[in-house]
């Protein structure tokens, strides 16, 4: 019989700071509006992620951190009792089954509707700049709202919010987290000088339109300690709200990447190119040059297949590749890439909210016929 196993280091163990992982096909964070109003996980989430569990990684989809952070609806939160109690059940299953599993903590700023804000009040962000872009709401995907920009005095509170969730997180029992500051919500608003023209000590320079990302980081990391946090940027894409890029994308991040080394976290993420879309850059960006920059481990993501992993992972730029479409339809994506088994397309229809449907119905691959090294029980 053939040999179909595939042969690479990305199906071997690895560490990303303090996180150790079977193999390097990590789980990319992907919203699936299958909670309920008030955020809290439940059995249906338990059995998606549990089916998920032998990725290396697994990042939760991005999680509210506050009601305000909120943008979408039939989305997790992490900041009540009842939310760190419903993800507790899922961390528990997925250690259970051998996996790891780290929390997106999410802020969306000015990518939210009123519908989804408490009192219906304007959504925040760094300026009153409007996004271009749709969001889900209990009534189908609507433009967004109008936002309104933070006075100076609120931004500690945002920092706070992120440390509760922080801490709320560490409850549930999860391996780490991830900072959300990518895919322009409310971090990325505030480091990009399109979408933040403030003209205090949180606008202008670089420094400061960095400041807000710097202190959530230095506060997640005092609740989490070293190894246990990652950060994911998206230095060129226009997703979502069709944002502008920064007019200094090399100068912006490069400051940003050397600030966040002070901080020794697990891994940097990027999304590389437009999220979802292509992996193009513009000529005058140079990614690997950003990435390099960082001192600790590095995930590489956005329209990866199993060739371009391998020919990154053996030039040396990824340390681990996270996966986002491609787990929606897979559930053992680890085995399937391992034994060269074809792969399903998920839909657009099934990617958010539709119950069970799309969500946990996605069989594994028939082992049967596969080399017995890929076989799986
Ligand atoms: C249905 C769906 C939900 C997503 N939700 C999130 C999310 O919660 N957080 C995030 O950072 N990116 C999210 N993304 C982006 C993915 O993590 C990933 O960057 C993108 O799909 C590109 O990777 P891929 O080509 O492997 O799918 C989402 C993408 C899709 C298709």
């Amino acid at each position: 019989m053939a040999d179909n196993s595939i042969h690479t280091d990305l199906f071997s163990p690895t560490t990303l700071g303090k996180i150790e992982l079977d193999n390097r096909i990590v789980m990319a964070p992907l919203t699936r509006g299958r909670t309920n109003e008030e955020g809290v996980p439940n059995e249906l989430n338990v059995t998606y992620y549990v089916q998920r569990a032998s990725a290396g990684l697994i990042i939760s989809e991005a999680t509210n951190i506050s009601a305000q952070g909120r943008g979408y609806a039939l989305t997790p939160g992490i900041w009540t009792e009842e939310q760190v109690a419903g993800w507790k059940k899922i961390t528990e299953a997925i250690h259970v089954a051998g996996g790891k599993i780290v929390m997106q903590l999410w802020h969306v700023g000015r990518c939210s509707h009123v519908d989804l804000q408490p009192n219906r009040e304007a959504p925040v962000a760094p300026s009153a700049i409007k996004a271009d872009g749709k969001v889900f709401t209990n009534n189908g995907f609507e433009a967004v709202s109008m936002p309104r920009a933070l006075r100076t005095d609120e931004i500690s509170g945002i920092v706070e919010q992120y440390k509760h969730a922080a801490e709320c997180a560490k409850r549930a029992g999860f391996d780490g987290v991830e900072i959300h500051s990518a895919n322009s919500y409310l971090l990325e608003q505030f480091l990009r000088d399109s979408t933040n023209h403030r003209t205090d000590q949180y606008g202008g320079s670089i420094e400061n339109r960095a400041r807000l990302i710097l202190e959530v980081v230095e506060a997640v990391t005092h609740v989490w300690g070293d190894g246990r946090v990652g950060i994911r940027l998206s230095p060129v894409t226009t997703e979502v709200g069709n944002t502008p890029l920064d007019s200094n994308v090399m100068a912006t991040y490069s400051y940003l990447i050397q600030q966040l080394n002070k901080f020794k976290l697990a891994y940097l993420h990027f999304v590389e190119g437009t999220t979802g879309k292509s992996r193009e850059v513009p000529e005058s960006v140079d990614l690997d040059a950003l990435r390099s920059l960082f001192d600790g481990a590095y995930i590489g993501n956005n329209n990866y297949n199993l060739d371009i992993a391998i020919s990154r992972r053996e030039e040396g730029k990824v340390d681990a590749v996270a996966f986002g479409r491609p787990f929606i339809s897979n559930p053992d994506l680890v085995e399937r890439l391992r034994c060269g088994i074809e792969l399903v397309n998920a839909p657009n229809e099934t990617h958010y909210g539709n119950g069970e449907k799309g969500y946990i119905d996605w069989p594994k691959a028939n082992y049967f016929h596969v080399e017995s090294s890929c076989s799986k029980p």
